[in-house]
């Protein structure tokens, strides 16, 4: 590093220039004489003094400083000196420059020079070509990096979501890429308001489900994000639920590769997960379960439960879960399952205190056109059609024929003929 500092001679130039710039304000002999021992002094008395730093910020700490068209070209030195990288000398990074006077367009800061891991992970992620500088687009002035566990930093965990929100919160980029604009669905989510409004640390930023510098596309089976993977992505914090997801039908079948199962987000959705005992995500039968089972929701839809929940307002009755439970799903056969004819009585007692055996006999998927499933309904439902159809055939059937015989007898000018005549 100290071999890329500005060397002493250099030093000892970029002063005179400095000499050269007091002069047009007119300096006397006197003062000559003053300078030359002060850069003498600044040369050989406090070597530390000399650093390639503070010769580079002779000019540009002056916050006012631009170059030709106008850009600030000031740096905020105090900020610089508490970041991160505030010992390293101007040059470490800004290795193009090597004298006084410097070039105008320096050539571009090459973090990869020692970052080299994370400059590699950009360059095979989604951001690879962002921006001009992907560095500094997550991780803000390039004069003031932080520790990530710096509350300063711009990928702070509760800074984080900003950060990538000053993209992702972009109608303009979402359209470009074909993106869903996600900020501000997460920042509404349980998590965002619990990382925005309550500051807690354990909640998912962005990064917890997206990863930071290897971030890949959700299409991509890599991806943390990738339908698949999602168990295990949101697993590292609810670890409880996954085992017993993992345990339930669903999961069994998706780690046997089925697709057409629920993952958790099919269920809650990625950005605007909701609390789960609020009336809003508990009104939401139709999406999180009926989308697939269609017969059960249609069934369901007959009972006085869902009629219930159907008044308009907000009524505690039954959902889908509440009989078979969110995330350990089980077959009705399974004996585990709280639908398996052994373990109703407990279930449906859950909400009415008094259920037996008869009470639960009650069919919440009464389908009267599954002879299997309903043999009773099945034939209670044939029973009366056949009643219905039958007596409707009877009468329509002896109408015709009365109708036909009292024609015959007008023709023949018999009783019904007279009668008319009255
Ligand atoms: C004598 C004053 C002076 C010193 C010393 C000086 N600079 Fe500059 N620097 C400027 C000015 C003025 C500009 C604006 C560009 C221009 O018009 O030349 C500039 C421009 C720059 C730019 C480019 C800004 C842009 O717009 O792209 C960089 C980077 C830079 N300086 C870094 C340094 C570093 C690193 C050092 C120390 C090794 C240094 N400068 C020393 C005056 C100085
Ligand atoms: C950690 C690396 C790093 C260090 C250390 C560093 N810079 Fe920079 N600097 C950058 C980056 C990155 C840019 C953005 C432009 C680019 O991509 O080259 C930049 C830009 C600049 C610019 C152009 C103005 C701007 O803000 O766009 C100036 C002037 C400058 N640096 C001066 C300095 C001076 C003076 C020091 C020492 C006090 C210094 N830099 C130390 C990375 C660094
Ligand atoms: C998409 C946003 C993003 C981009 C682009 C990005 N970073 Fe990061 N960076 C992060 C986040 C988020 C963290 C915090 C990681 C953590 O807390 O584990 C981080 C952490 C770091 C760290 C701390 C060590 C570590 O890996 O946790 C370094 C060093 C770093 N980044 C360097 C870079 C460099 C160099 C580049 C450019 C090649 C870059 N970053 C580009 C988001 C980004
Ligand atoms: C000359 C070498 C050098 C260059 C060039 C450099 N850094 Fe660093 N960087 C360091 C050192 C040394 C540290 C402190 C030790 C560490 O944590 O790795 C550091 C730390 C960091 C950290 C904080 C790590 C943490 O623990 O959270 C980030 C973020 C970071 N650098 C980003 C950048 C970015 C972005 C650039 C380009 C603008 C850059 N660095 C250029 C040497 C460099
Ligand atoms: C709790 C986990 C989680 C959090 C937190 C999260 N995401 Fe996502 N994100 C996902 C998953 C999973 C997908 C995959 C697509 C889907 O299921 O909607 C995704 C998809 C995306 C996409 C692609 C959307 C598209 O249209 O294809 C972007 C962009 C994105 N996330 C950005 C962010 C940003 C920015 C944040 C923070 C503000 C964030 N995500 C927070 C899990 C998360
Ligand atoms: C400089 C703006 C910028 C920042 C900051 C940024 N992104 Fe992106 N991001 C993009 C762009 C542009 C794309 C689309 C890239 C493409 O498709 O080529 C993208 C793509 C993505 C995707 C992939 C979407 C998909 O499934 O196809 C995810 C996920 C994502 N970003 C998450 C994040 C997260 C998380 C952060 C913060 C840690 C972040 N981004 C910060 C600009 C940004
Ligand atoms: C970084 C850890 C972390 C990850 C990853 C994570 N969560 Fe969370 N999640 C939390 C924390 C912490 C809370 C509690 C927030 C609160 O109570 O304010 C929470 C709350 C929830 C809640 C509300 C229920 C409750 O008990 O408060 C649901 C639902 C939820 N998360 C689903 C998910 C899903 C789905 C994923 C994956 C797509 C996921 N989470 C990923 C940490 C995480
Ligand atoms: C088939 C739909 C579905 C799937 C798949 C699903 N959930 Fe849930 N989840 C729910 C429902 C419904 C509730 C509400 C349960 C209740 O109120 O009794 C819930 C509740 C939660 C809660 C609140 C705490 C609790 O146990 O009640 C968290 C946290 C949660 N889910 C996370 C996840 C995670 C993580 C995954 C993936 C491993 C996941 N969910 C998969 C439907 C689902
Ligand atoms: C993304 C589609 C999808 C969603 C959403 C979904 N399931 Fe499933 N479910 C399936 C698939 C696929 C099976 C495997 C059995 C099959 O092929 O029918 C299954 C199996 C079941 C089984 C066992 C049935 C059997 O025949 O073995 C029950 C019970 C069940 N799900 C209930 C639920 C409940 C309750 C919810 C909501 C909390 C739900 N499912 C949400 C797709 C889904
Ligand atoms: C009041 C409790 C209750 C509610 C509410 C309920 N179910 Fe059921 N469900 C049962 C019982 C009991 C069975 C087993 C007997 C049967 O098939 O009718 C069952 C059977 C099923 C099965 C077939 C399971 C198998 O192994 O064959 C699926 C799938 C199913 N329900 C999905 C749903 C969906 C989706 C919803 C919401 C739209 C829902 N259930 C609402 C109690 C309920
Ligand atoms: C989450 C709570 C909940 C669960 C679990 C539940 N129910 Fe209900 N059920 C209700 C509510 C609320 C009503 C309407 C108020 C009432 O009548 O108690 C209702 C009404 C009924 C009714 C019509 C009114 C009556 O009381 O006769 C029947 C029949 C019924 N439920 C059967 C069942 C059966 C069978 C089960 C178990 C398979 C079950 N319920 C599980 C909440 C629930």
């Amino acid at each position: 590093m100290a071999g890329a500092r500005i060397g002493l001679l250099e030093r000892y130039r970029v002063r005179q220039s400095w000499l050269r710039k007091l002069e047009p304000h007119g300096v006397d002999a006197g003062s000559t004489l003053l300078i030359a021992a002060l850069v003498l002094f600044l040369l050989f008395g406090v070597p530390s003094f000399l650093h390639a730093q503070t010769d580079c910020l002779s000019c540009h700490a002056d916050k006012t400083l631009q170059d030709a068209s106008g850009h600030s070209v000031g740096v905020d030195a105090d900020n610089f000196h508490a970041s991160i990288h505030g010992s390293l000398g101007c040059t470490d990074c800004h290795s193009s420059i090597k004298e006084y006077p410097h070039p105008d367009q320096p050539a571009a800061v090459k973090c990869e020079t020692c970052h080299a891991d994370q400059a590699a992970a950009i360059g095979s992620s989604v951001h690879a070509e962002a921006s001009a500088h992907p560095c500094t687009s997550c991780h803000g002035d390039a004069h003031a990096i932080f520790p990530k566990s710096d509350t300063r930093s711009a990928v702070y965990p509760l800074n984080i979501p900003k950060t990538c929100g000053n993209c992702h919160g972009s109608e303009a980029l979402a359209t470009k890429y074909g993106l869903q604009n996600v900020y501000s669905a997460y920042m509404d989510s349980i998590h965002g308001y619990a990382v925005s409004k309550e500051g807690l640390l354990v909640a998912a930023n962005c990064m917890s489900c997206h990863g930071s510098h290897g971030i890949l596309s959700h299409k991509d089976p890599k991806s943390t994000t990738y339908r698949t993977n999602i168990p295990n992505t949101c697993g590292a914090c609810h670890g409880g639920v996954k085992d017993e997801y993992l345990s339930g039908i669903h999961g069994k079948l998706l780690a046997e590769g089925n697709q057409k199962v629920p993952v958790c987000t099919d269920c809650h959705t990625a950005h605007a997960i909701l609390q789960p005992t609020e009336a809003d995500f508990r009104m939401q039968s139709t999406p999180i379960c009926g989308s697939c089972h269609k017969d059960q929701l249609a069934t369901y839809r007959d009972t006085f439960h869902s009629q219930l929940g159907l008044l308009g307002g907000y009524v505690e009755t039954a959902r889908c879960w509440d009989c078979h439970q969110a995330h350990r799903v089980l077959p009705a056969s399974n004996p585990q399952s709280p639908v398996n004819q052994a373990n109703l009585i407990k279930t449906c007692s859950r909400c009415h205190a008094d259920a037996n055996l008869s009470f639960v006999q009650y069919q919440p998927h009464a389908n009267p056109h599954n002879r299997k499933l309903n043999p009773a309904l099945y034939f209670v439902r044939l029973f009366m059609n056949v009643l219905l159809w039958g007596t409707l055939s009877f009468f329509t059937l002896h109408t015709l024929l009365w109708f036909i015989r009292a024609k015959k007898e007008q023709d023949k000018g018999g009783p019904a003929a007279e009668a008319k005549h009255d």
